[in-house]
């Protein structure tokens, strides 16, 4: 297939000499006469590469160059020029162009440069696809099928390549924690480090030193220069996890960060510069404290404006199997206990019940009940949840109303999943020979 160009220039002889010259090297060229004209070319087809002459009526080539990164297009640029200058260069490559050929133009010159230009961008653009294929393949940590968690991936992609503040806010184990490292992941930063620090319970002074680093001699103890966790993701992402437990004159500090990328370290007087996403994690209810004057309102404004709210488990029941299930594949391999299953009545269990500790308290239950199996099955029996003797949600229950007869039926129904189908244990339970359940159970027709 040709390789497609678009050659934009205002002086007729070099189009005419450009189109000649490409064309007869095996080219396709397309040709534009104006920043305007190269627009309405590039919104019907995209060229391989395009060449652009500097200086043109109605803007320059780095026109094109604002218009690509707006619309999210991105073609090599090569700017020529009859005005060649360093400054000019500079300019050039800082705003994204490729390469920078003065004129007078020699074409087998250009023709090289053409070449590796495309090629170069063809690398890349390899490398792109190879690494988010990588990443598709990775098994997904952020669980959930339902409408609201995708809903919330798809708005966190957006957010993952945007460089400013995210604050992701939800209820104690909702997974706040491993959304913000897929954020991480799935960004432009995701080669670059990530740095956590859990703001809660550090005194003021050691959340400042941790964070900010110091000079020796700071204060008593500093005995050598030492950098911070901001220094140390410099390029890459900062996750304050707990930020509503953030020490108050801790958060100008990080407001500075924020707004203008810069901090001093402890005991430092030179300002340092930081390139740093940050991304925050509370579940505390951030607004309530900023009017309760418990959290610095202009810290909330700034890191608030783009948001993430993890909604609790109980509000998507329908994600429930499938996070059961990958943490007991996570516990069976942590636990080296093969493949762990789950009974039936088990997963009822944990389908009703309302997960106050979200998917942390679900990974500790399934724990837990894993040590407790010897046959490798999770039973409802070693379900131990907050609060709910057995026979609370998701059993049967039974209600006092209807019939004897009624009671009586729903109450062995009752024992007997609880007891998961052991007849020997239920009829213990209901206070009745074995035979008597057998002759029940026969009769009802459980
Ligand atoms: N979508 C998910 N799929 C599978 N496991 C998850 C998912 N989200 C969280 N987990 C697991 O749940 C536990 C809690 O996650 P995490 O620590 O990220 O929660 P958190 O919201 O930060 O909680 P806290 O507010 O207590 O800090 C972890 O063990 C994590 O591996
Ligand atoms: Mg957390």
């Amino acid at each position: 297939m040709k390789e497609r160009v678009l050659v934009v220039d205002d002086d007729a002889l070099m189009l005419d000499f450009l189109v000649d010259g490409l064309g007869a090297e095996g080219y396709e060229v397309v040709q534009a006469e104006s920043v305007s004209a190269a627009f309405r070319e590039m919104q019907t087809s995209t060229p391989d590469v395009i060449l652009s002459d500097y200086q043109l009526r109605d803007g320059t080539a780095f026109t094109l160059l604002d218009w690509m990164k707006s619309n999210d297009v991105r073609v090599p640029l090569i700017v020529l020029t009859g005005y060649a200058s360093i400054d000019l260069a500079v300019q050039a490559v800082k705003n994204g162009a490729d390469q920078f050929v003065p004129k007078p133009i020699k074409l087998e010159v250009l023709t090289t440069v053409l070449r590796r230009t495309i090629e170069n961008n063809r690398n890349q653009q390899r490398y792109l696809a190879s690494k988010m294929e990588q990443t598709r393949n990775e098994r997904d940590p952020f669980l959930g099928k339902s409408k609201a968690i995708q809903d919330l991936k798809h708005a966190a992609l957006r957010l993952a390549e945007a460089n400013s503040p995210v604050l992701i806010q939800g209820e104690t184990g909702t997974g706040k924690g491993v959304l913000a490292r897929w954020i991480y992941k799935m960004g432009q930063r995701s080669e670059r480090p990530f740095v956590d620090l859990n703001c809660a319970g550090l005194s003021r002074e050691l959340l400042e030193s941790e964070l900010f680093g110091y000079q020796k001699g700071a204060f008593t103890g500093a005995v050598n220069n030492k950098i911070g966790f901001l220094e140390a993701a410099n390029h890459g992402t900062l996750f304050l996890d707990e930020i509503g437990d953030m020490d108050g004159s801790v958060q100008p500090k990080i407001l500075k960060v924020v707004e203008e990328k810069r901090f001093h370290r402890l005991g430092d007087v030179l300002e340092r510069k930081v390139d740093v996403q940050i991304l925050a994690a509370t579940h505390r209810d951030l607004k309530k404290l900023a009017q309760e004057d418990k959290f610095r309102s202009d810290l909330y404004f700034r890191i608030s404006t783009l948001r993430l709210v993890i909604p609790a488990l109980r509000d998507r029941p329908e994600d429930i199997p499938l996070i059961t299930d990958r943490l007991l594949d996570q516990l069976g391999g942590e636990m080296r206990r093969g493949p762990l299953r789950i009974s039936d009545s088990a997963r009822r269990v944990i389908q009703n019940y309302s997960w106050p500790g979200n998917i942390r308290e679900l990974r500790n239950v399934l724990e837990r009940a894993a040590l407790l199996s010897d046959d490798g099955e999770i039973h409802r029996t070693g379900l131990e949840l907050e609060g709910a003797p057995p026979g609370s949600p998701g059993t049967l229950k039974v209600v006092l109303q209807g019939t004897l007869a009624e009671m009586e039926e729903a109450y062995i129904r009752q024992c007997l999943e609880e007891e998961e189908g052991n007849v020997v244990k239920a009829a213990a339970r209901l206070g009745i020979p074995r035979s008597s359940l057998y002759a029940k159970i026969k009769q009802l027709g459980l």
